[in-house]
């Protein structure tokens, strides 16, 4: 049986105070239950709040993490501190971390692996360029991240894994159903290669310019078990139309 899907929002640097009821809209509406498990990763200013708003009916996470525990690395965080607010998972390696921070496919997988020390679940996330796509590289490179950001310590519980290609983040575009069949095909082949069957559950998720009107043609393709969503998770409203594709 497939895993439990979730539908993960990425509130990147969005967000003040106020807009912590979407996150009250977003409980409320999901009383009743969801076919799928439902997460938010707002700024950390907000998750505190937002935890408190969300009253267990989803996870509240991280979008970063230090790779130590403690120590003198003014303006950073750690994992066993997000654990200690009672967050439960937080994101590493999304490529805008790669791109601004130069965070390499080394510091990703220190970082999982410190989420996985302080018993947080890591969001880790690879993808190829546009011109890595164009050059017939996507698989290579996706291969390459997913091999070197994902350390010994995963497990099924403790992990997810996101394909996010870079040119479909924020930009309307999406690859097609047969590359993304394609792509998270090859990233299941590749964990079962590493971790055996366990890897049969290991939540693989597509991100890039999901929606609600497209959440219905990419959330059923084979090994595709849930989203990261950027833009279309700010506001309760769109997302509960992406997280309604599983009722
Ligand atoms: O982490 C989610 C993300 O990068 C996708 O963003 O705005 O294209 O849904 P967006």
């Amino acid at each position: 049986m497939p895993p439990k899907p979730l539908i993960a929002g990425n509130w990147k640097m969005n967000g003040l105070t106020a807009d912590v009821r979407e996150i009250g809209t977003l409980a409320q509406a999901l009383k009743d239950g969801a076919g799928c498990d439902v997460a938010v990763f707002p700024p950390l200013t907000l998750a505190a709040a937002a935890r408190e708003k969300a009253g267990g009916l989803l996870w509240i996470g991280a979008q970063d993490c230090h790779t130590k525990e403690s120590g003198a690395h003014t303006g950073d965080i750690s994992a066993a501190m997000l654990a200690d607010m009672g967050l439960q998972g937080v994101i590493v390696g999304h490529s805008e971390r790669r791109q601004d921070h130069g965070e390499r496919d080394s510091d990703v997988r220190l970082k999982a692996l410190a989420a996985h020390r302080a018993g947080l679940c890591a969001i880790i996330c690879v993808g190829e360029t546009r011109a890595e796509r164009e050059a017939g590289q996507a698989e290579a490179v996706v291969l390459g991240q997913l091999a070197a950001s994902v350390p010994e310590s995963a497990v099924p519980g403790n992990t997810v894994i996101a394909y996010e290609p870079v040119w479909a983040i924020g930009t309307g575009l999406t690859p097609t159903q047969d590359d993304i069949a394609a792509m998270h095909g090859t990233l299941r082949r590749a964990l079962t290669d590493r971790f055996g069957p366990a890897a049969a559950d290991m939540r693989l998720l597509y991100g890039g310019s999901v929606k609600p009107a497209n959440a219905a043609e990419i959330l059923p393709i084979t090994d595709v078990d849930g989203a990261l969503v950027g833009g279309a998770s700010l506001r309760a409203e769109d997302f509960l139309g992406i997280i309604r594709a599983y009722d």
